[in-house]
């Protein structure tokens, strides 16, 4: 989704804004553009359409030098993907970026064209860029018209502000990932901001996590960020972290894809897990948090984490005999939820910047609820706003397509499950964990196999994965995968279900790729029957050499499941993953940034 960098220091300040965006081009994105101070004082704006190189090539003729700049990648919500609607908006006295939405912008924009103003784009972006020039206008006074024009916003927002007579960066947000950051050791001092750390990998050394409703003041001269609450009084609220420079950027490697290198990492994660729960911070946490009782717990996420949460909320119930509740995050959020005290609200991000995810944080919080998260980015809005945060060690993902944060999502919610339950989790899974990643490695050595498979279905008119119990979620999972990536049409369906429905869609130009695993296995077999008897076709990942499997199928992958109680569903979904992939492959289509997709989904 939309992606911030800005500069001010030293250097040429274009360099590590487009470095900055380029790195946030995972996340998705339509526009891009960029904005500085030229030679002559006065604030450029250059922005395109399409991908960053179509900006890179204008400003590579331009060669402007500039100390300060501001760069955005848009993913449109209101407006057309065009040049206007594009980021930054400027005029003779300032340029802005913003992520996020404002939910009043129609109004604003009313009474602001009442009074005569002018608009030239279709975004709600301008609508914070016009009031705040005529507030500045009216005080002279860049901080109070800031925040005055933050005050009158609604929604969840991070907005940059550059202003023409100032060497100098503004940044405000609410409930929108915004970091600024550091770097020491040079005489006039550099300082950045982004919406996402990884932007500032190797260029800073301290973040700076700004709190909400609070603006942050980049001064290269003072060499310091300064930060203010909306009475304009200086404030520290604001969370540091120190971060190496040696931190490294994810590279594909050997791999055509991020998608298929970060499928390869399972493995090696899964392996290396139980290493980071057994000592230092992971083992405190469980220490802490082992044999704690909650009276229910909610657990909320979306997409792919939500997914995970359907495998966490099978392994809990069982193992916990408590109630758990699962939801869409985007509806719980509306939905009045009946919430008690001594409940859990357990969420579960890969980015920890979800914004429908964080605002039921923030509803769960209010309501006086235990946060707990399973999250992957450390120092992420949703990590610092929980109780406690379970990592899940997976490294950075860069395609769009969640692969191994999910795998990890499930490992790291049955480690909590068995400590909750009171047991040594390592002790308990640990040796599961290790045989999970055997049996992911054996699989990925039959990656030849699927990639077969993918060359004679992927024409097919549409999917529908099926599963029962614990691998209908893989099934839910399955489907999304292949929908984002192949673009082609997929559904996940609960395998009883079928005939309440779906069934009416099965002809010879449809394919079932049935999960049939041992627990349930009859009854899964008669539903994929069904399918077989309307003609269409089946391919069954399941337990291995079963003639009932082999001879109902057109195509038949075989699964060892030997020895795995729990995390069997985690082994088909790499099945699924890595079929998905090598489908979308004969399509032809943009792997890793699919398109209209975001990485993370930073507004409702
Ligand atoms: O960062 P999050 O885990 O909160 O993201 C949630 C979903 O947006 C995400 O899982 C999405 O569904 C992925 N593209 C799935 O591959």
């Amino acid at each position: 989704m939309c992606g911030i960098v800005g500069y001010v220091g030293s250097r040429d300040a274009v360099v590590p804004v487009l470095e900055g965006l380029q790195r946030l081009e995972y996340r998705g994105y339509d526009s891009a553009g960029i904005s500085f101070k030229n030679p002559e004082g006065k604030l450029q704006v250059v922005k395109k359409e399409g991908k960053l190189d179509n900006l890179r090539s204008v400003l590579e003729t331009q060669k402007p030098k500039t100390s300060i700049a501001i760069g955005h990648t848009r993913w449109a919500t209101h407006g057309h993907v065009n040049e206007t609607n594009a980021h930054p908006h400027g005029n003779d006295l300032f340029a802005i970026v913003h992520n996020g939405i404002i939910e009043n912008a129609f109004e604003l924009k009313e009474s602001l064209q009442a009074e005569g103003e002018k608009f030239h784009s279709e975004t709600d972006t301008e609508v914070f860029l016009v009031l705040l020039t005529k507030l500045f206008k009216q005080t002279g006074d860049i901080k109070k018209s800031i925040i005055e024009t933050f005050k009158q916003i609604e929604g969840n927002s991070a907005v940059v502000i550059l202003n023409k007579d100032e060497n100098k960066l503004y940044a405000i947000k609410r409930s929108a990932p915004l970091v600024c950051g550091r770097r020491s050791g040079r005489e006039s001092g550099e300082l950045f901001l982004s919406s996402d750390p990884y932007a500032l990998v190797g260029y800073v050394d301290r973040l700076f996590f700004p709190d909400d409703e609070i603006l942050c003041e980049l001064d290269p001269e003072a060499t310091f960020i300064h930060f203010y609450d909306l009475e304009g009084n200086a404030t520290e609220q604001f969370q540091k972290e120190a971060r190496s420079t040696q931190e490294t950027l994810s590279t594909k490697g050997e791999f055509e894809h991020f998608m298929l290198k970060e499928i390869h990492e399972q493995p090696f994660l899964t392996k290396q897990l139980a290493g980071f729960y057994s000592e230092g911070v992971g083992k405190e946490l469980l220490d802490r948090v082992k044999g704690k009782k909650f009276d229910h717990i909610n657990i909320i996420g979306c997409g792919t984490a939500w997914h995970a949460g359907l495998v966490i909320k099978n392994i809990l119930e069982s193992e916990l005999r408590v109630k758990v509740t699962i939801d869409l995050a985007s509806e719980f959020r509306y939905r009045d939820p009946v919430l008690e005290k001594n409940e859990l609200a357990l969420f579960i991000s890969q980015s920890g910047e979800t914004a429908d995810t964080i605002a039921c944080a923030e509803l769960c919080k209010k309501k006086g609820l235990t946060l707990y998260s399973i999250v992957n980015v450390k120092g992420s809005t949703l990590y610092r706003m929980s109780d406690e945060n379970f990592l899940i060690y997976a490294g950075q993902e860069i395609g769009v397509a969640s692969t191994k944060a999910f795998t990890n999502m499930v490992l790291v919610g049955a480690l909590m499950a068995f400590t909750l339950k009171g047991e040594d989790a390592i002790k308990t899974l640990g040796s599961e964990l290790n045989l999970l990643s055997d049996k992911i490695e054996a699989l990925l050595s039959r990656e030849n196999e699927l990639k077969i498979i993918a060359k004679e279905i992927f024409q097919e008119k549409g999917f529908i994965y099926t599963g029962r119990n614990i691998y209908f979620p893989i099934a839910l999972e399955g489907a999304l995968k292949l929908k984002e990536i192949a673009y082609v049409h997929a559904e996940g369906y609960a395998a009883g279900e079928l005939k309440h429905g779906p069934i009416a869609l099965i002809d010879e130009q449809m394919v079932n790729i049935s999960i049939v695993g041992s627990e349930l296995f009859e009854k899964t077999l008669s539903n994929t029957e069904e399918v077989k008897a309307r003609r269409g076709k089946i391919l069954v990942v399941g337990v291995k050499e079963n003639s009932k499997l082999k001879s109902i199928s057109d195509f038949y992958f075989g699964l060892d499941f030997d020895g795995l109680k729990y995390f069997s569903p985690v082994l088909v979904n790499v099945v699924m993953q890595i079929l998905s992939y090598y489908i979308a492959k004969e399509k032809g289509t943009d792997i890793d940034k699919p398109r209209n997709l975001a990485k993370s989904v930073t507004v409702e």
